[in-house]
């Protein structure tokens, strides 16, 4: 074991972006943040202060956290905020895991600039990948800019505003869509390949909203791994990959000597939810450059992608159903539960207003609430959840029926207990409809098998026939299609307290979430282990937890 040592320092810099000064929150002054480059095995130390004006917290997105979920990162689920001027060390092992994953700020919508990459590599080297070993790899990280200031966006949501739209999309955080200052599109990114060589490119999708899909002109790749797991290797023209997800892809430099537009492309429909502008597409460009290109390059043209002319919701539905696993797991073959459900929108009453017109995101009826004074997990371990937070409710049960879960909506921190060992189900149902759109859904400390997913309403006598038991993808996203389902399959192993919600930023504040409440096992190994001892207070005064 290794002791991997980082340092972020959180701060706030202006940046000149499309005309404006923008006043963002970064990490060690770098828009995307460091990439964190480890090996399994090894142990990870992030020490984090805080010099921005904000709480903030960094969520170590798909790091499992066994035994640690003091770590995980969600502000009010698992810690206060680290308060200005105040610091928290993040220590966490990547045992077990190999691949691309994303670190994130997990508080407010700060997540849309204080974000990074996080590789971690096998333990005796590149060359033990389960694919032919690349020549280079490189980290693509895929973002939105925002005018809006962020802490202002979050209680835009919470006000029942869903129309927020990003200014631009980014890769490696440059712009890369049309400018509406320089009037033209900016292809900020550039990345140079030699002819030959093979590149593993890490994606990323850390924007708040957009899915996005991803074509080179004149290039194929083969995907290998999604969510730092390895899948069979499936070649593909274009990638889907949704807020939160990671895919990692294999591209050969087997060009003509060239430019080539890699173009991420986004549905602004999934961004807007009542005014969808279905068929418009939203363009992001970098360019693939290869390096002897001839003298005079600046002229040779470059060559676009062809766009698909297909539904982008099937070909993300395509896309996911495509993957499967490269090793084979044990899919547990019997289940102790199956749970079911419902995410969709809902509407409360401002005070004053009727009829209730205030828009939020919610699951089974329940929009969900963080508490303000005391984290889910601190109460848990202390206390109990029900004695010291108000307004908390049993995440109700339910029959796969939609109906019966589009009923009046309830404000609650709704959690779901789980005894230690329980084999879950759960099945993700979406709302029916042309234009609702993929809700990624991303659950903490666990990956999942996803054993199928349909259009349609769920039928639970004859979809568990279509169930994949023998090479299910494992990942940490389910992407509920467009009005479909998604049944994911894991074992509750891991004590604490553990945040399931929408990865589409606008829906955690709205209410799409909830948490599981995995109790301690029968020995002190399956114990979960007191804070550690920096862990930050809700109040700021003292870094030091006293009870
Ligand atoms: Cu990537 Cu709860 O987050």
């Amino acid at each position: 074991v290794r002791d991997r040592v980082a340092m972020g320092q959180v701060s706030q810099m202006k940046l000149d972006q499309l005309c404006n000064d923008t006043l963002v929150t970064v990490v060690n002054g770098q828009l995307p943040g460091p990439t964190i480059e480890v090996t399994e095995g090894d142990s990870v130390l992030v020490h984090v202060v805080n010099k921005s004006p904000n709480g903030v917290t960094i969520h170590w997105h798909g790091v499992k956290q066994q035994l640690n979920c003091w770590a995980d990162g969600p502000a009010m689920i698992t810690q206060c905020p680290i308060q200005p001027n105040k610091n928290f060390t993040y220590r966490f092992n990547v045992t077990g895991q190999e691949g691309t994953l994303w670190w994130h700020a997990h508080v407010s919508c700060l997540r849309a600039t204080v974000h990074g990459a996080l590789i971690i590599r096998p333990r005796s080297g590149p060359g033990s990948y389960p694919f032919p070993k690349p020549d280079k790899e490189i980290p693509l990280v895929l973002g939105e800019w925002w005018d809006t200031d962020l802490l202002e966006l979050e209680r835009r949501i919470k006000n029942g505003e869903m129309k927020e739209v990003p200014t631009s999309s980014t890769i490696n955080g440059k712009l890369g869509a049309f400018n509406n200052c320089s009037g033209v599109i900016a292809d900020d990114y550039v990345l140079n390949v030699e002819h030959g060589k093979t590149y593993l490119l890490r994606i990323v999708n850390a924007a708040l909203h957009a899915e996005f899909y991803l074509k080179i002109a004149g290039h194929i790749f083969t995907v290998v791994a999604a969510d730092a797991n390895y899948v069979k290797p499936y070649t593909t023209d274009l990638i889907a990959i949704s807020p939160g997800e990671t895919v990692d892809v294999l591209v050969v430099a087997n060009a003509p000597p060239g430019k080539y537009y890699m173009v991420a492309m986004t549905v602004p429909s999934q961004w807007i939810v009542e005014e969808p502008l279905l068929n418009t597409l939203v363009i992001s460009r970098g360019i693939i450059q290869y390096n002897n290109t001839s003298k005079g390059s600046e002229n040779t043209p470059v060559l676009s992608p062809e766009l698909p002319v297909d539904d982008m919701g099937n070909i993300s539905f395509y896309f996911h159903g495509n993957l499967t696993s490269l090793l084979m797991p044990s899919v547990p073959a019997s289940i102790d539960e199956r749970i079911f459900i419902d995410v969709d929108q809902g509407y409360i009453c401002k005070e004053g207003e009727s009829p209730c017109r205030t828009a939020v995101t919610r699951m089974n009826n329940i929009s969900f609430q963080l508490p303000t004074s005391v984290p889910l997990l601190q109460a848990h371990y202390y206390n109990n959840i029900s004695s010291s937070i108000s307004m908390v409710r049993e995440f109700p049960s339910s029959p796969p029926n939609i109906e019966f879960n589009r009923g009046n909506t309830m404000k609650a921190t709704s959690m779901r207990r789980v005894r230690y060992n329980t084999t879950l189900e759960i099945v993700f149902q979406g709302p029916p409809g042309e234009t609702s759109y993929l809700n990624p859904m991303h659950l903490h400390g666990h990956d999942f098998f996803i054993l199928a997913q349909g259009i349609g309403e769920y039928d639970p006598n004859k979809d568990v026939h279509t169930y994949n038991l023998v090479d299910p993808p494992v990942r940490n996203v389910a992407l509920v299609p467009r009005f479909g389902w998604i049944a994911i399959r894991f074992v509750a192993r891991n004590p604490g307290v553990w945040f399931l919600h929408c990865h589409l930023e606008k829906h955690v504040p709205s209410g799409m979430a909830t948490v599981f409440v995995v109790e301690d096992g029968p020995t002190l190994d399956t114990t979960l282990p007191p804070p550690p001892t920096d862990y930050p207070t809700c109040d700021g005064q003292s870094n030091k937890v006293s009870y």
